[in-house]
């Protein structure tokens, strides 16, 4: 079997195979791009996509705002398929939970006419250029067919994370404004029918939503003139849609993440910015060929599903794979049989799915052979080096390389990783940043810090083409998050240090958002949430380390008049469900008779994560309540 990496002083590079099959195998390329990086993406932009009209500008920065290709026309759906069409290749693989359940193939063809046909009945509806298109679905064909019509006639799509409630689906509809809303009946999860169209129903009354198009996943279809059926349409409409042309600095789709405070904000994605950097992270980071299948396990609810499980992969004319279900269902096999089936070369995961599997001990793993695959990949928090290590022999059978990629919803695109054919791969480290980008580490005055020490993670002009464009109507916040503390760098909100080969390795976010199984989620969110709760006075909401998750959140409230119990536990666990989804559901609540408070009425969270990890509490000189300290303490050793 191909062995794609070698072992030098103690670190892995790529073996001879690898970079005779590399996109890119001579380390001068960072050099290279660093010249010149405007001029290096330029040449990427045109080699890479098709356009309809060359920019008059390929750079143009005005902080806080920059806009890449200015003057440039093309359309991203016609980069993803109309030129592969021809090719008679399959472009995606659709695995359905139920192992009876036969998988789907679509080829390029076959995808381009469901997705023009789409696009047409976006447009009956009456959606238009720059319209907002709520998308409310599972890891089905359909969410990358109702994405790829958006594109199309140029339309931003706004999806949302299906495990979301109907309260955060809500508020996003009303944000971006939405007319339309595409959701499905429902899907299969661990074996369980878990039904949408319900959530989406609750979600749309008193919002702009006039149509609701649902895919339907059990067999029932809906009819009336509010609720149209999926299927029912597309067979009404024609196979051929002209492609809308857009300008390349016109927004493509929007995706709400968590920040700080309690509201999501909805990040603005560009198009031909995006699309230059969604084609050449995938191409060289993954080492993607027209032969490779790649999958990405990400949901399509979170930015990495957007780029690596749809339209990395789609622009450079590869399959991909997506699938379904749950990892470990029906048995925690499931994973690898898809992988040894499907003969998948290209695997990208979350360090939080690789501990789960560990869990489950070896036995599940040695049935299967893994020998198509070539590139492993791991997105979303640090890999410890243990999970590395697991990965790194269980899966790639020490043959392949591990690329472990940092970025950020933001960031629309991988920023910081090594490369196939390049290498080294060293557990825990992140790598290099990615040619053409520049990132350093500041101190909190902006400073650049000396080699090898913990800082900010900031990124240096000219800014990524994959970069954001922008917060959803909301200029403040843009600039509050991302461009208040050190003005003219990108504040990514994540530590990091730099050594002397230019390595970098991510410490973890150090603002108040946690990742839970590589989830992201902000404490005030969750906060926002419980205090919803007519029951609750205040609340406080730390994340704690998680032996599989990576953080879990541990909530600490107040109650106004209420005796603490266990129904009122599960009943606020319940309100988070409600609010915002079971994947912020609080690992545990302690109901305490006060939170600790600064003179100014600041909750030192600080002081609450010291007493859960059990270290020794500081600062506490500075709370008016000292006493909450020694109660808290009492509380958390009782439970
Ligand atoms: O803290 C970093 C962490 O995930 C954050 C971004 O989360 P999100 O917007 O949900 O995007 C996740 C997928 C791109 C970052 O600020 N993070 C992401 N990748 C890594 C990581 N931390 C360490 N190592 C990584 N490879």
């Amino acid at each position: 079997m191909t062995k794609y990496i070698t072992k030098k002083s103690g670190k892995y590079w790529p073996s001879k195979e690898m970079k005779k099959i590399a996109w890119v195998n001579d380390d001068k390329i960072y050099k290279q791009a660093d010249k010149n990086p405007v001029k290096f993406w330029e040449k990427l932009a045109k080699e890479g996509l098709v356009w309809k009209k060359q920019w008059d500008k390929a750079y143009v920065e005005k902080l806080p705002y920059f806009q890449w290709f200015k003057g440039g026309k093309l359309n991203f759906c016609v980069n993803c398929l109309d030129r592969h069409l021809g090719k008679d290749k399959t472009a995606l693989i659709w695995i359905p939970e139920p192992v009876k359940e036969k998988p789907v193939k679509l080829s390029y063809g076959e995808l381009h006419e469901k997705v023009c046909k789409f696009a047409n009945v976006l447009k009956k509806l009456g959606v238009k250029k720059k319209d907002v298109v709520a998308i409310y679905l599972p890891m089905i064909p359909e969410t990358l067919i109702t994405m790829l019509a958006c594109t199309r006639i140029g339309a931003i799509h706004s999806v949302v994370f299906s495990a979301f409630s109907s309260d955060a689906l809500k508020a996003r509809i009303q944000d971006g404004k939405a007319k339309v809303l595409i959701t499905s009946e429902g899907y299969y999860r661990r074996g369980k029918k878990e039904l949408l169209l319900k959530k989406a129903k609750k979600a749309v009354t008193g919002t702009s939503v006039k149509k609701i198009i649902v895919v339907s996943r059990f067999g029932k279809k809906v009819s009336g003139t509010k609720y149209l059926d999926f299927q029912k349409e597309l067979e009404k409409a024609d196979s051929y849609c002209k492609p809308e042309i857009i300008n390349s600095e016109d927004t493509m789709f929007i995706l709400y993440t968590s920040g700080t405070t309690g509201k999501p904000k909805g990040i603005v994605h560009d198009t031909g910015g995006y699309a230059t950097q969604a084609y050449w992270t995938a191409k060289w980071n993954f080492n993607l060929h027209e032969n490779d299948i790649m999958w990405c396990t990400a949901d399509v609810g979170w930015i990495t599903g957007h780029t690596y499980a749809f339209y990395g992969p789609l622009l450079n004319g590869a399959t991909t794979l997506i699938f379904e279900g749950s990892p470990d269902f029906p048995n925690p096999g499931r994973w690898w049989d898809i992988i040894d089936k499907n003969k998948v070369t290209v695997f990208y995961t979350a360090p939080t799915a690789i501990r789960m599997f560990m869990k489950f001990g070896d036995r599940w793993v040695k049935k299967y052979k893994f020998s198509s695959l070539k590139i492993l990949g791991t997105v979303g928090e640090p890999i410890d080096e243990d999970a590395w290590d697991w990965y790194f022999k269980k899966i790639g059978k020490s043959r392949c390389p591990i690329i472990d990629t940092w970025w950020q919803t933001e960031t629309g695109g991988t920023l910081i990783n090594a490369l196939p054919g390049i290498g080294p791969f060293i557990p825990t480290v992140a790598g290099k940043c990615f040619p053409g980008t520049k990132h350093i580490v500041v101190d909190k005055n902006g400073k650049k810090v000396k080699t090898g020490k913990t800082g900010n993670l900031v990124q240096c002009s000219p800014f990524a083409p994959g970069m954001l464009h922008g917060v959803y109507k909301n200029h403040k916040k843009y600039i509050e998050t991302y461009w208040k503390r050190f003005k003219k760098y990108y504040d990514t909100s994540d530590g990091a240090y730099i050594d002397k080969q230019n390595q970098i390795r991510i410490t973890g976010r150090t603002d108040d958002v946690m990742k839970v199984a590589g989830h992201r989620l902000a404490t005030a969110e969750l906060e926002n949430a419980i205090n919803e709760s007519k029951i609750v006075s205040e609340s406080a909401v730390v994340p704690v380390p998680h032996k599989i998750k990576g953080e879990v959140p541990i909530a600490f409230i107040v109650l106004k008049k209420h005796n603490p119990s266990e129904a009122l536990e599960k009943q606020l666990k319940k309100q988070v469900d409600k609010s915002i989804g079971p994947t912020a559901r609080p690992s545990k609540i302690y109901f305490v008779k006060q939170l600790p408070k600064t003179r100014s009425g600041k909750i030192m969270r600080r002081i609450l994560k010291a007493l859960l990890v059990g270290e020794e509490p500081k600062g506490l000189m500075t709370l008016v309540n000292p006493k909450s300290v020694e109660e808290i303490k009492e509380i958390i050793s009782k439970k």
